[in-house]
């Protein structure tokens, strides 16, 4: 059975993000609010279940260090305003941490389904973990979609930030389990010239295709 449906369409990487004009927990709040700085832009499945609560918590944790990278965060669901209110209250009496960010309720699926956050195959009721990382000019820069029962990991989050804003600054690129302060990679030559002079640019070249440079 087929269960995509245009309903629910996914944003590219490298176009615009889709608008939404949207009720939070800090009033109405439009993509557009967010224009000259990051956003991320996440999901979860619903108010008071338990792997939720500990990524809210591990969000709240990050939003400082997100700040400092001139990133916002805005957490959504299918729920009321009342329920998301009621849910960070709770957080703050059992667990003493206050939630920072605006939390969208979604009640209508409206940016839920824009954003092709809801996964049908898992939860036609719920959204899925989805993690959109939207630049400052509003261009849809990475995604990350994990299922209901796993919690996201806030380090991998914050080391995307960190690769993709390091990537813009510098026109490189990132390695695999690559952190702030490693060595970067050089894009590859695109003509045999090129190519035949890297290995004397001063890189650290395993091969022709293959050079690293330290920022
Ligand atoms: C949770 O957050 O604990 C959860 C939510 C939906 C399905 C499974 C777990």
């Amino acid at each position: 059975m087929d269960t995509h449906s245009d309903t629910n369409s996914l944003p590219r990487l490298g176009e615009a993000a889709p608008d939404f004009d949207a009720q939070t927990t800090h009033g109405r709040l439009k993509l557009e609010d967010f224009r000259g700085s990051w956003l991320i832009l996440f999901s979860h499945p619903a108010d008071f279940t338990p792997v939720c609560t500990t990524e809210f918590i591990a969000f709240a944790e990050i939003a400082d260090q997100l700040q400092a990278r001139n990133v916002n965060l805005l957490g959504l669901s299918i729920d009321s305003t009342y329920s998301h209110i009621a849910w960070v209250r709770t957080i703050k009496e059992k667990f003493g941490v206050d939630i920072p960010f605006p939390i969208i309720a979604d009640l209508n699926k409206e940016v839920a389904t824009a954003y092709g956050m809801i996964m049908p195959g898992e939860s036609k009721t719920e959204t899925s973990r989805a993690v959109f990382v939207i630049d400052d000019k509003g261009i849809v820069r990475a995604m990350i979609y994990y299922p209901l029962t796993t919690g996201r990991n806030m380090a991998e989050i914050l080391r995307l930030v960190d690769a993709l804003q390091t990537t813009d600054a510098h026109g490189v690129a990132t390695p695999a389990n690559w952190r702030k302060g490693d060595k970067v990679i050089v894009p590859p030559p695109g003509t045999t010239d090129d190519a035949a002079a890297r290995m004397d640019e001063g890189y650290e070249c395993i091969d022709w295709f293959f050079c690293k440079k330290a920022l």
